[in-house]
């Protein structure tokens, strides 16, 4: 980390280094909303700096970046001067109980408050992590919404907000004259992750946390785009008042009043006494966080009456009468250790950060998300990274990005000459890709060509397909990943562990099977999730299961052991097309089912049949014939369609099978004999009916072909006898295919 090497570097080089990288966040974070590092990084490196230029106040210069406010206009925006400035407020970083009781104490020193006087009201609220805005009324109507920019000047958005329905364009009942109201846009979790899921779908640059989708949105030039953007906003202040006759003396009545006028205001906001008060509610929400749907990086206190408030006046650019008390940061930076691939309940395959463990959001973590290859590929994360995770709420955590190795160089900068060590880490800040063309490239190649994270020696990009050898690590079936799909799936649905539980419920599904009584807690004890060894590995064992294994698991009395054994036994007794559709294969939902059904009328025909077989099939596409076919290419996949015949599992054969295809071998009649290398005798026949033929018996002068294996007897024999041509498995394939025998 930047701030390891402080010790041993001159204070005057580790300052000019701590304002480069300043510098260089700051831009990233106010003018491109894309920072490279979470705030929390920011603020250690701010407090750093603070810190050395306090101890040497020679070492402050004036584009010290603890010198001014940072946020700069963006050329397209109109800027708008604040009439009232937008300040900031002082954050307390204790996060203990003790962080609220030093704001009290402060505020009971500078109203030169004694022991014997009552405790101060408050108003508490939510800290709420977006962006800050001011909005205009006049008249109670929208004039202009503005962002904050440096406090003095922001940007004028009036456009953009206009589309966030949440903000009303007229306000309701006796609204002022002008109004300022300020409050803050942010974006609710939910939106959020269905938007970087929009995003990682279309293989496009997802969005580090909320505050930035949000911030990006605010700041889109193009309305229509912003208005796609799901925002939300919350007011917890005003500007500019004028002519409000009957303005409330307190904080909590204007927020009252700003309710009533139609505005959204927290309900999450009480008046608290004294110091006790305002812990009770920073406790309070620190248990709740995670369950809000929006993130908070803390809480803030306002002494509630206003006359008080107008006492206590500001210091340099911060109100005496506020403070925000934090809770942990939601984003932190580690080491990558390992990348490894984990197997979802559904087969997906998805990339997962082993990190260095680290205190985030509240809780240590040390696996995160990647979400795909490509995603991973395009943050460009690799082994050994020093990485930003993201913790919030119930969401799993994940990686967001890697830090640039310039935003590292302290790190390796050591003792050096201070200009040395400054003109090296802004070399490197310079080489930075613009991060909108970056974020502009959809593809994997995005990773631009100078790639300023390379060091030599440095592992490949992640490559899931080399990772896994090309099998599921469960299972080991094949691996694939369908054409237009980010993410690479396990192939042995039936078959595999981790898709077991998904695999029963389906299978026991009402469409299905139609199993009652195997319901999802059930299921659970029968594969094994808790403690207990799988009674249940692969679907036939389902068939295997007696009452005395029943009776032990939880939620199961005798009587329902004894109906969930009776609709197995029920169950046994099926239709195909309900067989093919408990398979589970993907893509294959019911109405597939039932065409495949239909048209090949058998198993082993659907078993055995091409992908150009398959694509005859009434609305049966390229991905959906390769599913098919890749499913059955497993041949644990086959061995459970086989068990559970074994197992009593019967349906009508040809169950409404429509006429025939003709086919290329229509007319024709094929004997097969012996062992073939790959088809059974059952595929094999399944293939030529398959096909329009008539699988035969015996061989006579009628036969059109004789498809012979090993250890063929006396059909080969009179084949040859009757010079009937004889074929192996692969010219019978090919004939199937085209009716014509390959070379
Ligand atoms: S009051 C003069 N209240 O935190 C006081 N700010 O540095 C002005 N924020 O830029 C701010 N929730 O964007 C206030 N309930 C809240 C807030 C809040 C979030 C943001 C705001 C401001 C920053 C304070």
């Amino acid at each position: 980390m930047p701030t390891s090497s402080s010790k041993k570097t001159d204070p005057a080089v580790r300052a000019a280094e701590l304002r480069a990288l300043l510098h260089h966040h700051a831009h990233r974070y106010y003018v491109l909303d894309a920072p490279e590092i979470p705030d929390a990084e920011y603020d250690r490196l701010f407090a750093e700096l603070q810190a050395l230029e306090e101890a040497d106040p020679g070492l402050r210069t004036p584009d010290s970046p603890t010198q001014r406010v940072i946020g700069q206009v963006l050329p397209g925006f109109v800027p708008v001067r604040h009439r009232v400035p937008m300040l900031s407020i002082r954050t307390e970083t204790d996060t203990t109980a003790e962080g609220a009781r030093a704001f009290d104490a402060r505020v009971r020193r500078e109203l030169a408050l004694t022991e014997a006087d009552p405790p101060v009201a408050y108003v508490a609220e939510l800290k709420f992590d977006g962006l800050a805005l001011s909005l205009r009324y006049e008249a109670g109507v929208l004039v202009q919404a503005a962002t904050r920019g440096d406090g003095e000047t922001g940007e004028d958005v009036t456009q953009n907000i206009r589309t966030i329905g949440q903000i009303p364009l007229r306000l309701t009942g006796d609204a002022p004259p002008v109004l300022e109201v300020r409050g803050e846009v942010y974006m609710r979790r939910d939106a959020f992750e269905r938007l970087n899921e929009r995003q990682r779908e279309a293989g496009e640059k997802t969005f580090v946390n909320p505050r930035n989708a949000a911030a990006g949105a605010v700041r889109q030039l193009d309305p229509a785009i912003a208005a796609r953007r799901p925002l939300s906003f919350f007011a917890y202040g005003w500007g500019e008042v004028a002519g409000w006759e009957d303005m409330p003396p307190t904080q909590s009545g204007v927020l009252d009043a700003l309710q009533r006028f139609g505005l959204p205001v927290s309900a999450e906001r009480v008046v608290a006494q004294g110091a006790d008060g305002l812990i009770e509610f920073h406790a309070r929400i620190a248990a709740a966080r995670d369950t809000l749907p929006f993130d908070i990086d803390g809480v803030v206190y306002k002494v509630n009456d206003l006359a008080l408030q107008q006492r206590l006046g500001y210091v340099t650019r911060e109100p005496r009468w506020a403070v925000a008390h934090k809770y942990p940061a939601q984003e932190q930076v580690t080491t990558l250790r390992d990348i490894d691939v984990q197997v979802g309940r559904t087969g997906k395959l998805t990339p997962v950060a082993r990190l260095e463990p680290v205190f985030v959001g509240g809780t240590t973590v040390t696996n995160a998300t990647l979400h795909n290859e490509d995603e991973t590929r395009r943050k460009d994360v690799r082994v050994g990274d020093r990485v930003i995770v993201r913790r919030a709420g119930d969401v799993i955590p994940e990686i967001v990005g890697v830090v640039p190795r310039a935003a590292l160089a302290a790190d390796q900068a050591g003792a050096a000459g201070a200009d040395a060590v400054r003109e090296a880490a802004l070399d490197v800040l310079e080489a930075q890709p613009d991060p909108a063309a970056v974020a502009e490239g959809t593809a994997v190649e995005a990773v631009p060509a100078v790639n300023p994270n390379d060091y030599p020696g440095r592992p490949e990009p992640f490559d899931l397909y080399k990772k896994l050898g090309g099998r599921c690590p469960a299972c080991g079936s094949d691996i694939v990943r369908e054409e237009g799909e980010v993410n690479w799936r396990c192939s042995g649905g039936l078959f595999c562990p981790a898709q077991r539980k998904e695999a029963v419920l389906h299978f026991a599904s009402r469409r299905a099977m139609d199993i009652e009584g195997l319901g999802d807690r059930i299921v659970e004890q029968l594969v094994g999730e808790g403690d207990a060894p799988p009674l249940v590995r692969t679907l036939p064992d389902l068939y295997k299961l007696g009452f005395t294994s029943l009776v032990v698991l939880e939620r199961m009395a005798e009587k329902s052991a004894q109906n969930l054994l009776k609709a197995l036994e029920d169950s046994k007794k099926t239709t195909l097309s309900r067989f093919i559709y408990g398979l589970g294969i993907r893509h294959v939902g019911e109405r597939t089912a039932r065409d495949l059904a239909a048209h090949f009328g058998s198993m082993d025909r659907l078993i055995a049949a091409s992908e150009e077989a398959l694509l005859q099939v009434h609305d049966v596409g390229p991905v959906v014939a390769q599913s098919i076919r890749t499913f059955f290419d497993q041949p644990h996949n086959v061995e459970v369609v086989e068990q559970l015949r074994a197992a009593g599992v019967t349906w009508e054969e040809h169950e409404g099978r429509q006429e025939a295809p003709p086919g290329p071998l229509a007319g024709k009649t094929v004997v097969v004999t012996g062992t073939l290398p790959t088809l059974t005798r059952e595929q094999a026949e399944a293939l030529i009916e398959g096909a329009g033929g008539k699988a035969g018996k015996s061989v006579s002068k009628k036969t059109a072909y004789v498809v012979a294996g090993a250890e063929a007897g006396s059909k080969l024999m009179k084949a040859q006898e009757l010079n009937i041509p004889v074929l192996n498995e692969d010219e019978l394939k090919a004939l199937v295919e085209t009716g014509d025998v390959k070379e």
